[in-house]
C-alpha cells in the first residue's frame, strides 16, 4: 500500500518532471499577412512528414471559424478545445486522428474564450497541454491571417514562426505590416522568436529567394531583424486537387512539383537548429503566456 506521503512524494516528482524542458514539444506556428495563401496546406504537409520521419505530430487549428484542415485531412473532429476547457472532455477526446497517424485539435471558440477562463479551467488546461506536450513531438499551429491580437499573441509566445507569403504584392506589404505591428509589441523579442519566411505558389524557384530577399532588406532596414529562409513551393494544380479530393497532396499526388519542394521545406525544418537562447517551451507554457497577455488586457 502507498502512503499519503509516498503519493504526495510521487505527485510531486511527477510535477518536476513535467515542467522539464525535454518533455515540451517543439512548436511551429504557421501565419501570414493575408488569408489563402497557404498556410492550412502547408500545416498539413509539412505535419505528414514530420510524422513520416517518425514524429509524434499534432495541428492545433487556431484560425477561428475555418475548418479547411478538417477538410484537407478528410476528418471530422467531434470536439474542440473549447470542449476541453468548459465541456470535460478529455485531451484524448478532442485529438482526431488522420493519415498517417497526424493528430488534429480544433481550437473552435477555445482560443478566443481564453480570457474567460477561471483561475480552476487555467489549472485544468494547463495540465491538459502539459499532458499534450508529452504526447507530442511536433505541434504545429495554424494561425488566423493579419494583424489581429490572437495572431500577434501567438507569434510573440512562440518561438518558431513559418510566415507564408506569395509573390501578390498584397501578400508581402500585408506581411511586412505583419511584422512591423509585431516589432511595435513591447512583448515581442527578436531573440525569443525566430521567423522563417516560405514562399508558396512561385512560377521558379529562385522567384522565392528574389521574394524572400525583398522581405527581407526592408524588414533588416526598418525593423532590424533578420528572417530566415526556408524555401519556396511552386504554383501546382495537384494542390488544390488536393483539397478536392481532401487528401493532402503528399499523398495524393507524391511526384508532384509542389509535394517534391514541401518534402524540401519540411527536411530542412526538421534538420533546423531550435531557437537556442530560448530552449524548448512547449505548448503548455505557449498558452500560459496567450492567458497572461489576454488578462493583461483586460
Ligand atoms: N502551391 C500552390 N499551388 C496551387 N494552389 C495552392 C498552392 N498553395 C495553396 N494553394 C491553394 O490556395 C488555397 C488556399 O490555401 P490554404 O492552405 O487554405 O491557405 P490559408 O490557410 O493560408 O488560407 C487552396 O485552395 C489551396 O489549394
Ligand atoms: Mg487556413
Amino acid at each position: 500500500m502507498i502512503d499519503q506521503a509516498e503519493q504526495l512524494r510521487r505527485l510531486v516528482q511527477q510535477n518536476q518532471n513535467q515542467s522539464q524542458p525535454e518533455n515540451a514539444a517543439r512548436v511551429i506556428t504557421v501565419t501570414s499577412g493575408t488569408g489563402g495563401v497557404g498556410k492550412s496546406s502547408m500545416s498539413v504537409n509539412l505535419s505528414l512528414e514530420f510524422a513520416k520521419a517518425g514524429k509524434r505530430v499534432i495541428i492545433l487549428d487556431a484560425d477561428f471559424g475555418l475548418a479547411n484542415i478538417e477538410v484537407m485531412l478528410g476528418i471530422r473532429p467531434e470536439y474542440s478545445l473549447a470542449d476541453l476547457m468548459f465541456g470535460g472532455k478529455s485531451l484524448r477526446e478532442v485529438i482526431t486522428s488522420g493519415p498517417e497517424n497526424v493528430g488534429f485539435i480544433s481550437g473552435g471558440s477555445g482560443i478566443h474564450e481564453l480570457s474567460k477562463l477561471t483561475r480552476d479551467q487555467i489549472t485544468n488546461l494547463t495540465r491538459r497541454l502539459t499532458e499534450l506536450d508529452e504526447l507530442a513531438d511536433v505541434i504545429i499551429v495554424d494561425t488566423g491571417a493579419g494583424i489581429t491580437d490572437s495572431v500577434m499573441e501567438f507569434v510573440i509566445a512562440s518561438s518558431e514562426v513559418l510566415l507564408v507569403v506569395t509573390p501578390e504584392p498584397t501578400s508581402i506589404t500585408d506581411a511586412y505590416a505583419l511584422l512591423k505591428t509585431l516589432n511595435k509589441n513591447e512583448a515581442f523579442s527578436k531573440e525569443h522568436t525566430k521567423i522563417s519566411m516560405i514562399a508558396n505558389r512561385v512560377t521558379e524557384e529562385s522567384d522565392g529567394k528574389d521574394l524572400y530577399n525583398k522581405l527581407n532588406v526592408v524588414v533588416a532596414k526598418f525593423l532590424d531583424f533578420e528572417l530566415g529562409y526556408l524555401g519556396a513551393v511552386p504554383q501546382d494544380t495537384m494542390m488544390s486537387k488536393a483539397i478536392i479530393r481532401q487528401q493532402p497532396i503528399l499523398l495524393s499526388a507524391p511526384n508532384s512539383v509542389a509535394a517534391k519542394a514541401i518534402r524540401n521545406l519540411s527536411a530542412r525544418l526538421n534538420g533546423m537548429p531550435e531557437p537556442q537562447q530560448s530552449g524548448r517551451k512547449g505548448i503548455a507554457q505557449l498558452f500560459s503566456n496567450l492567458i497572461k497577455a489576454r488578462n493583461k488586457q483586460k
